[in-house]
């Protein structure tokens, strides 16, 4: 089998070459899927693709005249992919769990960096600045947090910030009352919360959700995490926010227009994106560039799920992580875990 690896980086292909398996051919390409670079997967059977390659209805409708049958995202997030066009096309699947502690470890990271100034701090003392102004921080115990989305990623987030001794609020459309933590509705989260992190996938229904209203809701001095996806949050509200001093911190691991910005290296070019520059600007926002997935453990559990996806498809026709086209949930959201033939 040959699959087209798109968007590939070292740490990509060291991960998926360390799983060796001798049925599967990935040829790495560097570009990202779109309609222009979809003709790299000619003679394949499937592509396998990350956060910021684009397989919408034209690209699924080129793949499909290609003869792929496949779409493996190597990612939990699928918001990328049209996955109602591609049935009766293209099967396509994700890897729903890798680490969710990898991806809520860096939101506390981002969090505990941003308000205790370990950024500022770094770059002074590297320049034999010892001096404290400016870097007064706040205790993170006692204070509230928000968590909207409890998750896989969410949960391991709340499990973290009841180590930390904080009150945590949360807000899912399916509470899971095991969790240490208090249910509420979103207006209150967004009231009631010293810092709001978000961990619930991007839909229609989530699209903005952290625009001018919920900032207007918000307490002064409100610390927002997104490791989730950028389009959460409304970035030009976000940006005003900020100026306003309404918002205290912003810590951004994903950011609406990432897909062009994102993993590449653009220093000694100049961005044209005005937003994400005077947010980078901003002394209180810290920006990773979509990096939280980004450990040993993680990369080794994608490139295993990956192999096992694909393997398990092409044996039996259907895989237990393939999204269905139904409601855009994974397969086994409406038969109790079981793989589901979708075709
Ligand atoms: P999950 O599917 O385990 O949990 C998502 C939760 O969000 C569920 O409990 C669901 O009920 C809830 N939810 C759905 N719609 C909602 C809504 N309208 N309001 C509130 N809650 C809602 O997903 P997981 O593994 O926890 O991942 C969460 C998100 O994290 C993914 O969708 C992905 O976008 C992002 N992610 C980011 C990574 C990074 O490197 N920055 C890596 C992996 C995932």
């Amino acid at each position: 089998m040959r699959f087209a690896f798109y968007d590939t980086k070292p740490y990509d292909r060291e991960s998926f070459e360390a799983v060796k398996d001798a049925g599967i051919e990935f040829r790495f390409y560097e570009d990202k899927l779109s309609l222009n670079t979809a003709e790299l997967a000619r003679g394949c059977e499937g592509v396998c693709i990350f956060v910021n390659d684009t397989a919408d209805a034209a690209v699924i409708d080129k793949l499909y005249d290609l003869g792929v049958k496949v779409i493996a995202l190597r990612c939990a997030g699928y918001n990328n992919v049209d996955v109602r066009h591609a049935f009766g096309k293209i099967h396509v699947f994700h890897v729903p769990a890798y680490s969710p502690h990898a991806i809520a470890e860096h939101a506390m990271a981002l969090l505990l960096t941003s308000i205790r100034r370990v950024h500022k701090a770094y770059i002074r003392t590297r320049d034999y600045n010892f001096t404290l102004n400016g870097l007064t921080g706040f205790d993170l115990y006692g204070k509230t947090v928000g968590v909207i989305g409890t998750g896989r990623i969410g949960k391991a987030f709340i499990n973290i910030c009841n180590g930390f001794g904080m009150r945590v609020l949360a807000y899912d459309k399916f509470p899971d009352n095991s969790l240490n933590a208090e249910y509420t509705s979103l207006d209150t989260l967004f009231k009631e919360s010293d810092i709001i992190s978000l961990h619930c996938p991007l839909n229609k229904e989530t699209y903005h959700m952290i625009g001018a209203d919920a900032i207007k809701e918000m307490k002064k001095g409100v610390v927002i995490i997104n490791t989730s996806r950028g389009a959460l949050i409304d970035a030009d509200e976000l940006l005003e926010g900020i100026k306003s001093r309404k918002i205290g911190a912003a810590c951004l691991d994903v950011y609406e227009e990432e897909a062009d910005i994102f993993f590449e290296d653009f220093s000694g070019h100049i961005i044209d994106d005005d937003t994400i520059a005077r947010l980078i600007s901003m002394p209180n926002v810290i920006v990773t560039s979509h990096q939280a997935f980004l450990t040993n453990e993680a990369l080794a559990g994608i490139a295993k799920t990956t192999i096992e996806n694909i393997k398990e498809f092409f044996a039996e026709g259907c895989c237990k992580n393939e999204l269905c086209y139904h409601c855009g949930k994974t397969a086994d959201c409406g038969s109790g875990g079981k793989p589901k033939k979708c075709f």
